[in-house]
């Protein structure tokens, strides 16, 4: 099926230089790139991304993370991609959540950590695990007319 996906390259991935590396390998999967745009995330932004995540116990972390705090404020990088099961693809290129057990050449595998000090994971990118949610999300960071037809 035809699908978009809404990827976020986070503020640790950034912050390492890391962003051509996983554009790289994310042009691989030879998806449609139709938006991509450098954001600053405010905790506005952040809490109604992840606003499912609000209850659950590393949602501080969560917020601290995206918004560049815990990375020399770093700002993400958004990027809408196109085509044929789209989701799953990225879903698995990106790797398991933890770092430490994510397959050895996904994203996380490869460039993943959990932090030694605030113990957070570092999981380098977030994409979306839906139809829904990638729709939902991409309202979210990208007007429409930021996005190529
Ligand atoms: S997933 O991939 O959505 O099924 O993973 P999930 O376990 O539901 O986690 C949801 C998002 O929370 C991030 N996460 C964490 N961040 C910091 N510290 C800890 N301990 C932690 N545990 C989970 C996880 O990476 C998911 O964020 P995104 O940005 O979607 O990857």
């Amino acid at each position: 099926m035809n699908e978009k996906t809404l990827v976020l390259i986070k503020p640790d991935a950034v912050a390492k230089g890391l962003t051509g590396n996983i554009i790289s390998d994310l042009d691989n999967l030879g998806l449609k790139m139709i938006g991509l745009k450098l954001v600053k995330v405010t905790d506005e932004l952040a809490k109604a991304h992840y606003l499912e995540h609000k209850e659950r116990p590393f949602f501080n972390d969560l917020i601290l993370h995206i918004t560049g705090k815990l990375h020399n404020n770093a700002p993400v990088i958004a990027i809408v991609y196109e085509g044929e099961s789209a989701i799953e693809k990225i879903r698995k290129l990106a790797g398991s959540t933890n770092p430490e057990k994510a397959e050895l050449k996904s994203l996380r595998g490869k460039y993943g950590r959990i932090h030694s000090e605030t113990k957070c994971l570092e999981t380098v990118i977030h994409s979306s695990d839906s139809a829904e949610s990638a729709k939902r999300e991409i309202a979210l960071w990208f007007a429409q007319d930021e996005l190529i037809k």
